[in-house]
């Protein structure tokens, strides 16, 4: 957890300092009084633009490096247009999001034109990939910063090279067993937050570019994550999502080893902490000592994400996830015969190499049999330097979009069935905001990740309250407070 540091304490006159964080904060301190200097010249706060796509991992990857500019005095705006800075954290997990990463560089390279002052920063998993930053150095020479996953907390260093360099700064590694603790972080939201445990991914399923942009797998000490979960209750938060690309492995690797089942004992035990959620269980990993934790928990929410990925035991295996269609089939069963009222989710890719008519019939039948609550629909992407993109018997493009839109077309009409099955009952829901379409209603999340709208008082933000489910629209509630 963050321990405010004083940076007028600092003693910039001295070198920087070797160790970690104290180095950063030496830096902050130093950026700081360059970024007051513009802001004296100008006339008003330097504005940071950011825009994040991707996964959760990316979203709080965002606040810390939202959370180091607002020390050094940036404000967060809305738009590119008038930024001082424009930081893009990126994906890469499919081959649309860097082409839309490209076009937005030609709007910013326009901007830049009116503003030279104005610094773009690019950042995220795309920037892990060498054939990128080789592209952005050839053709697009107006970026200031490039930096990759494993070096966010290293931000103000950057800048104040960038701001006492003038030239294009671009500072990638290719991995790391360091994790730095104890920087600054905005949180989005008061009343909940995202909780790294882990980073990277060991698991190199052929067809994902995650384990080369983001490393090995690495655990955070349980100590580490107690004391910053404890840190944002004391300020508010009632509901952590536990972060990493495959939960279930958790702490194996750490020097006394400990599992996820047990770390979620000792987050439950948090006095003040009201929901838990996490994000992304494997299910090859998936104990049974897990679910016998969910099940006991009192504060684990109704909710499991548990990505399927294909129906087919053929194509699983190609796909390197290391289960079968019967054992994914058996462990969903156990699931929601130990803890009846779970809603799972999952993702599913379509038109992985060699997916055949039969193959994908079985990805039908897995979904028909599951009853997904909500199902996210992909297709396949074809990621260079994944074993996949070699594979020689690629799905033609039309074949995949016919099987895509039947899939979809399934999910949808299941997961409206699943979520109308509460109506009636009355509900817990945390209130996470007023209504973007109908102000009078404020939103609010039941424990199964489902939404109700109901009438009430903002004030009502960031509590929980239970909520009578009227009437059922699909894949959300209408609803009214229970008094
Ligand atoms: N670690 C998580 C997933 C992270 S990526 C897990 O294993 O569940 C999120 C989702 O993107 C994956 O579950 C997968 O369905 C999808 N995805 C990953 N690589 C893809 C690719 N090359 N093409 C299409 N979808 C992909
Ligand atoms: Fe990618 Fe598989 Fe790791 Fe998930 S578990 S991040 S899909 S390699
Ligand atoms: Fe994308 Fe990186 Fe997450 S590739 S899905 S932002 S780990």
């Amino acid at each position: 957890m963050y321990n405010y540091v004083d940076l007028d304490k600092i003693n910039l006159e001295q070198p920087a300092p070797a160790q970690e964080p104290e180095r950063q904060y030496y830096f902050m301190a130093k950026v700081r009084e360059l970024v007051k200097k513009q802001a004296d010249e100008l006339g008003r706060p330097l504005k940071v633009y950011n825009l994040v796509v991707g996964c959760q991992m990316n979203a709080k990857d965002s606040e810390k490096l939202l959370g180091i500019l607002r020390e050094v005095g940036y404000e967060e705006t809305e738009s590119e247009d008038g930024a001082d800075l424009v930081i893009y954290n990126t994906c890469t997990v499919r081959e649309n999001a860097n082409q839309k990463v490209y076009g937005r560089l030609g709007y910013l390279n326009s901007l830049k034109r009116t503003n030279p002052h104005m610094m773009i920063a690019l950042c995220g998993c795309m920037m892990q990939e060498a054939n990128v930053v080789e592209t952005i150095k050839k053709s697009y020479r107006f970026v200031d910063i490039v930096f990759g996953t494993h070096n966010i907390f290293k931000l103000a260093e950057i800048l104040y090279q960038r701001m006492t360099t003038k030239k294009m700064v671009i500072d990638i590694w290719d991995g790391t067993t360091a994790i730095v603790e104890d920087l600054p972080a905005e949180r989005k939201y008061s009343f909940k937050s995202g909780v790294n445990i882990m980073f990277g991914c060991n698991n190199f399923c052929s067809y994902c570019i995650v384990p080369h942009v983001r490393g090995r797998e690495r655990s955070r000490n349980p100590e580490d994550i107690i004391h910053e979960i404890e840190g944002l209750v004391a300020d508010g938060v009632v509901e952590v999502m536990l972060l990493g690309q495959n939960v279930n492995s958790y702490g194996k690797t750490l020097e006394h080893p400990i599992s996820f089942a047990e770390l979620l004992r000792r987050v439950e035990a948090i006095e003040g902490l009201q929901r838990i959620r996490f994000m992304t269980s494997h299910p090859k990993d998936l104990s049974d000592e897990l679910i016998e934790v969910m099940k006991q928990s009192k504060k684990i929410c109704r909710h499991l994400h548990l990505p399927l990925q294909s129906g087919s035991t053929r194509i699983l295996k190609e796909m390197n996830r290391k289960y079968t269609k019967e054992q994914y089939l058996e462990l969903a069963g156990k699931i929601r015969k130990e803890i009846p009222d779970i809603s799972i989710t999952t993702d599913i890719i379509v038109g992985f190499p060699g997916e055949t008519e039969e193959d994908f019939l079985e990805t039908m039948d897995v979904v028909e049999k599951v009853r997904y609550d909500s199902a996210f629909t992909f297709i396949y992407s074809k990621r260079t330097g994944t074993p996949a993109a070699s594979m020689e018997n690629q799905v033609p493009a039309n074949l995949v979009k016919d099987r895509f839109d039947r899939l979809l077309k399934q999910v949808q009409r299941i997961s409206t069935e699943m979520s109308s099955k509460d109506t009636g009952k009355v509900m817990d829901a945390l209130v996470e905001g007023v209504d973007e379409k109908n102000k009078e209603l404020l939103t609010g999340r039941l424990s199964n990740n489902v939404m109700v709208h109901f009438p009430g008082d903002p004030s009502l933000i960031g509590t929980i309250v239970p909520v009578k489910l009227e009437q059922s629209k699909g894949f959300y509630y209408i609803g009214t407070k229970v008094e």
